[in-house]
């Protein structure tokens, strides 16, 4: 489950920029490289020498060896060792037109009863994986209404007849007969499985993780190497990963919406947001 990761240098430093509410142009004034190389950087057409990522990782609050190894494609996170506890989980990657999203499946290994986590722009291939391993999805959790993630509820809500988990924050997507509201904590049951609700939110209002022993599915808040972009709120997002996720215990697997599976460990010592600031983090 690895692969490159979701954001590169230009999109670190524009979320960076974002949550400082600079433009290109106070990010220039701040650091004193131009507007154009900022520009450049952002539209991934240019990588600057290490003192500048030195510079813009100061000025911008971001863990400086981590900025350089993200810009310079020299990190990932490591596998992803299969979690103990009694389920499995099935990595589809779909794409909603060439833009590529990550769906899950869960299955409780006792029961063989299954959820579908996030049901992406691609339904079909959810549903032939499903066939596959002969399962019957019972839930659908949706981390967050966007319709990468969401796009495919239709035809699983008709294939399946299962209800779907939002939270209420969220706007309804369509396609669902049924929706259940999710609450902060509530556990959701599946077969032999507990599923913890973890409210996430900041990517949008009513983002949500999904907890289970120790792997979080959690949507767009966190990437390996990057965070989500805060459509809803820079702070309330970086509170949602700082309080809710990185508080977690170092092994506990991220299974992310777009990009490579990490842990809490990786994200504490190698992402450039929080590297050092979250707790437990490194310093510099
Ligand atoms: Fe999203």
């Amino acid at each position: 489950m690895s692969g490159p990761l979701e954001d590169e240098l230009g999109d670190v430093l524009e979320k960076a920029r974002d949550g400082k509410s600079w433009r290109q142009s106070d990010l220039a004034h701040a650091s004193g490289i131009s507007v154009g190389d900022i520009s450049r950087m952002e539209r991934y057409e240019f990588v600057p020498d290490e003192s500048v990522l030195k510079n813009l990782a100061e000025v911008l609050d971001l863990h400086a060896p981590s900025l350089i190894a993200v810009a310079n494609a020299t990190w990932a996170p490591k596998p992803i060792e299969p979690d103990p506890a009694p389920f499995d989980t099935v990595c589809l990657d779909v794409f909603v037109g060439t833009y590529p999203v990550k769906c899950y499946l869960v299955i409780c290994k006792a029961t063989q009863t299954s959820a579908v986590i996030d049901t992406g722009g691609n339904p079909e291939a959810i549903i032939k994986k499903a066939k596959e391993l002969k399962l019957q999805p019972e839930k659908i959790l949706l981390t967050h209404a966007h319709f990468d993630h969401a796009g495919g509820l239709e035809l699983l809500d008709t294939t399946y007849n299962c209800p779907t988990w939002i939270d209420t924050k969220e706007p309804r997507p369509s396609g669902s007969r049924d929706f259940k509201f999710l609450k902060d904590g509530a556990i959701i049951k599946l077969g032999n499985l507990n599923i913890e609700v973890l409210f996430t939110p900041g990517h949008t209002s009513g983002g949500v993780s999904y907890k289970i022993h120790d792997t979080v599915f959690s949507g767009d808040a966190i990437f390996a190497g990057s965070m989500g972009r805060a459509n809803s709120s820079w702070s309330g997002l970086y509170d949602s990963i700082t309080q809710r996720l990185l508080t977690l215990p170092d092994h506990t697997r991220l299974f992310p919406g777009h990009g490579p599976a990490t842990t809490v460990g990786e994200e504490k010592r190698h992402n450039p947001f929080f590297s050092g600031q979250a707790a437990g983090g490194n310093e510099q």
